[in-house]
């Protein structure tokens, strides 16, 4: 059993947790990700290592509840216990070498984003990051991204805080305008992944994203994971996330990752229901 160290709520529909998890504290790394069950009867889920400190044997998790599981999980309070917590795994995002960089995140994709810029910003390296959201209240992680960054610009669709408009419209007046990055890493929703890779092409900017299709097992063993890259299949779980964005094949990723959705629905609808009436 793995103990609810802290829980707080980052916007409306993403919380962040702190999980004594020793073990996986000491060995993550940006970019790995856990697979976790809420209880004995629970499914498998995946979440990105948001954090950890290796003193406190904890490691941070940030989830949009998006679904039966991430609901179940966001019922959990500070001192609870969920039943697993497997990890660190996938490999960690590589940073070597990079000088100047730009960060983009979407949505809760932020959440992955954030250790990937962290780490580069600890190595010496200069950050410019760029998050966008829907609206001003689905904002989070503002002041680490700050913290992380020489600059940051912040999107909404809406234009109810900081630009309106999307991530690729700063990055491409900062292409435009002769910055010179050694890589761009973009983690989002797929279509955001697709036209960040779109943009920095024709500069010839190496692009990394990070993919998130539906894992089981998280070891390879499944197949439920698998992509195509450069032609070829992949397993996002060991292979990735993290992938050449100039090779995958988006539009696949992005039929393959609705195929569950009535599924997936119908399993919310059951967990909230059952909820309410054990509150009833
Ligand atoms: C490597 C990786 C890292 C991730 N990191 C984060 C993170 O840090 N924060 C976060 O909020 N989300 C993250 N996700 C997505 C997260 O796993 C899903 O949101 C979660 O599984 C939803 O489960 P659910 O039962 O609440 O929702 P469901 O209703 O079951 O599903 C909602 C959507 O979540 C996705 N999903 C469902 N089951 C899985 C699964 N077993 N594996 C992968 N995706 C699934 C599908 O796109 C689905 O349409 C990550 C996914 C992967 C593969
Ligand atoms: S999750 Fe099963 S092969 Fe990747």
């Amino acid at each position: 059993m793995y103990k609810i160290l802290s829980k707080k709520v980052l916007n409306p529909t993403v919380t962040q947790m702190d999980i004594e998890a020793p073990l996986v504290a000491k060995k993550a790394q940006a970019g790995q990700f856990i697979i976790l069950r809420v209880d004995d009867a629970g499914e498998r889920i995946p979440l990105t290592v948001a954090g950890f400190d290796r003193e406190k044997g904890s490691v941070r998790i940030i989830f949009q509840i998006v679904g039966a599981t991430t609901f179940k999980l966001n019922q959990k309070q500070e001192g609870d216990y969920i039943a697993d917590f497997v990890g660190p795994l996938g490999k960690a995002t590589e940073t070597t070498g990079l000088k100047r960089v730009c960060v983009v995140g979407g949505g809760v994709g932020c959440a992955i984003a954030l250790p990937v810029a962290q780490k580069l910003h600890e190595q010496g390296c200069q950050v410019d990051s760029i998050i966008g959201f829907r609206n001003k209240d689905l904002v989070i992680l503002e002041d680490e991204f700050k913290s992380a960054s020489k600059s940051l610009k912040i999107m909404t669709d809406d234009g109810s805080y900081g630009q309106k408009g999307l991530v690729t419209e700063p990055l491409k007046n900062a292409l435009e305008n002769g910055a010179e990055y050694d890589e761009i890493f973009a983690i989002g929703p797929l279509v955001m992944m697709k036209f960040v890779v779109a943009t920095a092409k024709p500069f010839g900017v190496k692009t990394t994203v990070s993919m998130n299709p539906v894992m089981i097992d998280g070891t390879g063993m499944c197949g439920g994971c698998r992509l195509t890259v450069g032609g070829e299949t992949k397993f996002a779980c060991v292979d990735g996330p993290d992938f050449d964005g100039y090779l995958v094949d988006f539009d696949e990723a992005m039929s393959r990752g609705a195929t569950y959705r009535d599924f997936e629905r119908h399993a919310y609808e059951k967990t909230c229901n059952l909820f309410k009436k054990e509150v009833e």
